[in-house]
């Protein structure tokens, strides 16, 4: 699936977006979109923890050597994508919970958010929010140590204010 071009260690994203299937690129798209506009390295895969979990643990595996610095993974329902993912590696793992048809996403946040203790995922909002956020948490993440990074995400911030600031209520008729 989608990639962009910069990967910061050869063979491995310095992002991981993974997501149970091919259905929840609609809504992870948002934070592959934040990743990009920061120039941040990524790769998105569908990979399932319950259909290919085999391959799941290689795709890992080989992030994980490979220099990669975080997971973002997105499913729906049973939603287990985050807690296998988590408890293949030590690195972050953000978890984005997919709307579902039936329950709307309530039971991907409630499976993901329900982790056992010592093995964490980081979980977000419900859709599109959420998965943008965790797109944005891995740039605050990664402009810990990268100064350019952060000088960005603070002009990402205050243009974000400066919207809010900027904003006109409509008149009453
Ligand atoms: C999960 O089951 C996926 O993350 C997806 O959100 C949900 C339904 O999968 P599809 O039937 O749409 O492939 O594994």
């Amino acid at each position: 699936m989608a990639s962009n071009k910069t990967s910061r260690r050869k063979g491995a994203p310095t992002v991981a977006i993974l997501m149970g299937s091919t259905n929840d690129w609609d809504v992870m798209q948002h934070g592959a979109r934040q990743l990009k506009d920061f120039g941040v390295s990524y790769e998105a895969r569908a990979l399932s923890a319950h259909r290919t979990p085999e391959l799941l643990a290689d795709y890992v595996r080989q992030c994980v050597s490979g220099g990669t610095r975080c997971f973002i993974a997105g499913a729906g329902g049973a939603a287990h994508l985050a807690g296998v993912v988590a408890a293949l590696t030590t690195l972050p793992v953000l978890a984005v919970p997919i709307p579902s048809k039936h329950l709307g996403g309530l039971d991907s946040l409630l499976s993901m958010v329900q982790m056992p203790k010592g093995i964490p995922v980081a979980t977000f909002a419900i859709g599109d929010a959420g998965s943008a956020n965790a797109g944005l948490f891995a740039v605050a993440m990664l402009a810990m140590s990268d100064e350019k990074l952060a000088r960005k995400l603070e002009a990402f911030r205050t243009k974000l204010a400066d919207a809010v600031k900027d904003a006109k209520l409509p008149e009453l008729s």
